[in-house]
This record gives C-alpha cells, structure tokens and sequence, in this order.
C-alpha cells in the first residue's frame, strides 16, 4: 500500500465529475486500498476518488476515525437517490481545503444507492453525522467543494487567504 498525495484547492482536478467504475480490476483494488491508507493517514473520516486525481467514482470513510475498523465503508458510484426535506448542519472540514472550516446545510436523512468493492449493489439509509459524510464525499465526485456551499463572503475570505499563501510560498 501507498500514501497518495491529496490536492488541495485551487486544484482544477477537484472541479472534476467522476465517472462509473466499469471494471473493479487489480489497479482500481490498489486504488482503493492506498485511498484507505491515505485517509487514515491524514487522518480524515472520509475520502473520495477525485481528492486523490482518480476520475473513477469512490468513496471511502469511516465515522469513528478508525477506532473500529469494521466501520469503514467503501462505495462504487455512490447516488443519492432520496433525501429529506429537513436540514442540518455541522462543522466541516475537508483535507482538500486546509485552514478552514464552516458550517454546510445538508440534509438531515438521505437513501443511497450504490456498490461495495465487490461489486455488489447496496443501499444505505443514513441520518446526521453519516449523512453529512456521504453527501460531502458525493459532493467531491460531482466537482464539489464545500466552499462551494458556504456563503459568498466567507468563499472569498478563504480564496484571498490561499491566493496569499501561494503569493508568499512564491518568494
Ligand atoms: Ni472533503
């Protein structure tokens, strides 16, 4: 297994849609297997393809930050394909966007569709926490950053505050 390298905004391959994973082989195994390393690693509850520049859909996480293994959860082409009318929201953070972190809305409650690594279909009914997980990892797959879903004025406080950064890692 590997550590792979996670990009961070203003990466244009995080603007990026995923497509269907057609064929689960050995590289797209590998894949996953080094994705799973990389997020415990970071350590972060979650991680999709597209943070790791890997346009095939996958997501991986695991709420309880890899203090039991069994609930980490790998998902082929994840879609949602119910959510509630009611909302809510958390604090998040992506390893995609360091230094910042922001209340989202989400749905409070979500169905998924979607397949395990073994290619079985699955579906998954999830509320709070999890929901908020899933919907910011199928998020990424579609091109998504959750500064994209925060208000205007905090976006730009946080482009000005990377632009700046970049500026002096420059000198
Ligand atoms: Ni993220």
């Amino acid at each position: 297994m590997a550590l792979l390298d996670i990009l961070t905004y203003p990466d244009k391959f995080l603007t990026k849609t995923a497509k269907p994973v057609v064929n689960i082989d050995g590289a797209l195994n590998k894949t996953i297997d080094d994705m799973i390393e990389t997020m415990y690693n970071a350590p972060g509850i979650g991680l999709a393809s597209i943070q790791v520049g890997c346009d095939k859909s996958v997501i991986v996480y695991d709420p309880s930050h890899g203090e039991e293994r069994k609930s980490l959860t790998v998902l082929l082409n994840p879609k949602i394909i119910e959510t509630c009318g009611e909302t809510v929201s958390e604090n998040e953070g992506c390893l995609s966007v360091p230094d910042f972190r922001s209340d989202v809305k989400r749905s409070a409650s979500l169905i998924i569709e979607a397949l395990d690594r073994d290619g079985k279909p699955l579906k998954i009914e999830a509320e709070e926490h999890l929901a908020i997980i899933l919907q910011h990892e199928i998020d990424h797959l579609n091109g998504i950053l959750f500064i994209d879903r925060v208000s205007a004025l905090k976006r730009e406080l946080y482009k000005r505050h990377i632009k700046k950064q970049l500026k002096q890692n420059e000198k």
